[in-house]
C-alpha cells in the first residue's frame, strides 16, 4: 500500500530561522515553498535525498500546527508514507481499522492529495498520506 517515505513534518515557530537552521548547519537546500490554506500554514520543503523535510508554519492560532506548538512546542509533527493510488490506500488502513481524520483525501502542496489517521491509531504517530500530483 506504500511506496517510500515521502516526507517528516516538522512544526515551527520562525519558519525562516528554521530554513536559515537546515540550509546552514545541515545543508539542506529549499526545494519548494507553499502556502497551503486547507491547513492553515506555509509549508517549506527541503530536499533530503529523495525524500524531504517538510517545515510547518501556522497561518493562524486555528491552525492544527498552531495548537500543536502551543501544547507540545517545536519538533517533528507527522511522517508521511507515498502511495500510487491514495483512495484504495485510505479503504485498506480503514478496512484494517485504523481512526481516520480524513475520510476522504484533501489538497495538499504541489497539488498532491493527502490524508492523516489519527496518532491514537498509529501509536501515536500522527500519520500522513500522499499521492503525488501525476
Ligand atoms: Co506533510
Amino acid at each position: 500500500v506504500f511506496g517510500r517515505i515521502d516526507h517528516i513534518g516538522v512544526a515551527v515557530e520562525d519558519l525562516e530561522g528554521a530554513v536559515a537552521h537546515y540550509r546552514d548547519k545541515l545543508g539542506m537546500r529549499e526545494q519548494h515553498r507553499e502556502r497551503v490554506e486547507e491547513f492553515g500554514v506555509d509549508a517549506v520543503l527541503l530536499e533530503i535525498g529523495e525524500g524531504h523535510v517538510e517545515l510547518l508554519a501556522p497561518l493562524s492560532a486555528e491552525s492544527g500546527v498552531a495548537r500543536f506548538l502551543k501544547s507540545r512546542g517545536p519538533g517533528l509533527h507527522h511522517v508521511a508514507y507515498q502511495t500510487d493510488d491514495i483512495d484504495s490506500a485510505l479503504e485498506s488502513v480503514r478496512a484494517a481499522g485504523i481512526e481516520l481524520i480524513d475520510d476522504s483525501p484533501r489538497t495538499g502542496s504541489r497539488s498532491s492529495r493527502v490524508a492523516f489517521l489519527h496518532p491514537k491509531s498509529t501509536g501515536g504517530v500522527l500519520t500522513e498520506l500522499v499521492e503525488p500530483a501525476h
